[in-house]
């Protein structure tokens, strides 16, 4: 049987610091081993068909962490997107952003726009790091600007459907995602993508991020291919439509 791969991936990837804390090395220690982590999840993602990888990897609230630690993490992202650009393109990965990238510092800035325009063509996968980002601010963000649109005479209220909205988040034109990893054990969502997240399979790790590995990928593809996503319906519907979409298949 052939795995079920999520189109959309996305990931919480938390435990950098723990990591480093039981070496007693600095938490940017960890942050470097982390970015080993997403090398090799972004590489399987994409060996693997996954169309979608969205990966958390500063929040709005991260701001307010050691400032050494912010800049550390800063100048890591921009190292990070700086040696791995030829191989986005050579991969065919295209690389997005979501999250106030407003607040980012101007070289942070620079090189995302930077990578965004040279991948703006691939097609294979769409690799968006959520950056500055947390779902209530990109809600208040896409609020805002519907209602200047409705202010501005563009927009009727009762036009504000469920696309809509969509199409005002920073994850516009986007499929929402069908599997949530989070690593580290801890369970909860920390303000990651609270509406994109309605019908999507949660899956927690007990691996801190640095130690997430290709193994450990397919063990939550394993779980995820076993679900069944009912979507309100039940469980005799549900296995109605999968015949009926196996027989179209053929
Ligand atoms: C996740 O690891 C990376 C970021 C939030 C930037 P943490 O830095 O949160 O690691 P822990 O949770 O403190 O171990
Ligand atoms: C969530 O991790 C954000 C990222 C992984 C970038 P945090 O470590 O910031 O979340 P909390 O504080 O444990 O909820
Ligand atoms: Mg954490």
């Amino acid at each position: 049987m052939r795995l079920r791969i999520p189109e959309h991936l996305a990931i919480i990837m938390d435990g950098n610091g723990r990591w480093a804390e039981r070496r007693h090395l600095p938490r940017i220690a960890g942050h470097h081993r982390g970015v080993e982590a997403v090398r090799e999840v972004v590489s399987e993602c994409r060996t693997l068909g996954v169309r979608y990888l969205t990966l958390y990897a500063f929040s709005s609230e991260n701001w307010g962490r050691p400032e050494d630690e912010v800049k550390a993490l800063m100048g890591l992202l921009v190292r990070y997107l700086a040696s791995e650009l030829n191989d986005l393109c050579a991969r065919s990965i295209r690389f997005r952003v979501i999250g106030e990238t407003d607040r980012l510092p101007a070289e942070v800035a620079q090189v995302l726009r930077e990578t965004m325009e040279r991948t703006k063509d691939n097609t294979s996968m769409v690799l968006t790091l959520a950056l500055s980002y947390g779902s209530r601010n990109e809600m208040i963000r896409a609020v805002r600007s519907l209602a200047g649109e409705v202010a501005a005479g563009q927009l009727t209220p009762e036009a504000i459907d469920e696309e809509r909205l969509n199409l005002a988040l920073d994850t516009a034109g986007m499929p929402d995602p069908d599997l949530l990893i989070r690593t580290s054990g801890e369970m909860r969502i920390s303000n990651f993508l609270l509406w994109q997240l309605a019908y999507t399979e949660l899956y927690f790790s007990e691996e801190l991020w640095p130690d997430f590995s290709r193994q450990k990928l397919h063990e939550a593809f394993a779980v995820f291919a076993r679900r069944q996503r009912r979507f309100g319906l039940t469980s005799a519907q549900v296995a109605d439509q999968d015949v009926h979409s196996e027989e179209n298949c053929h």
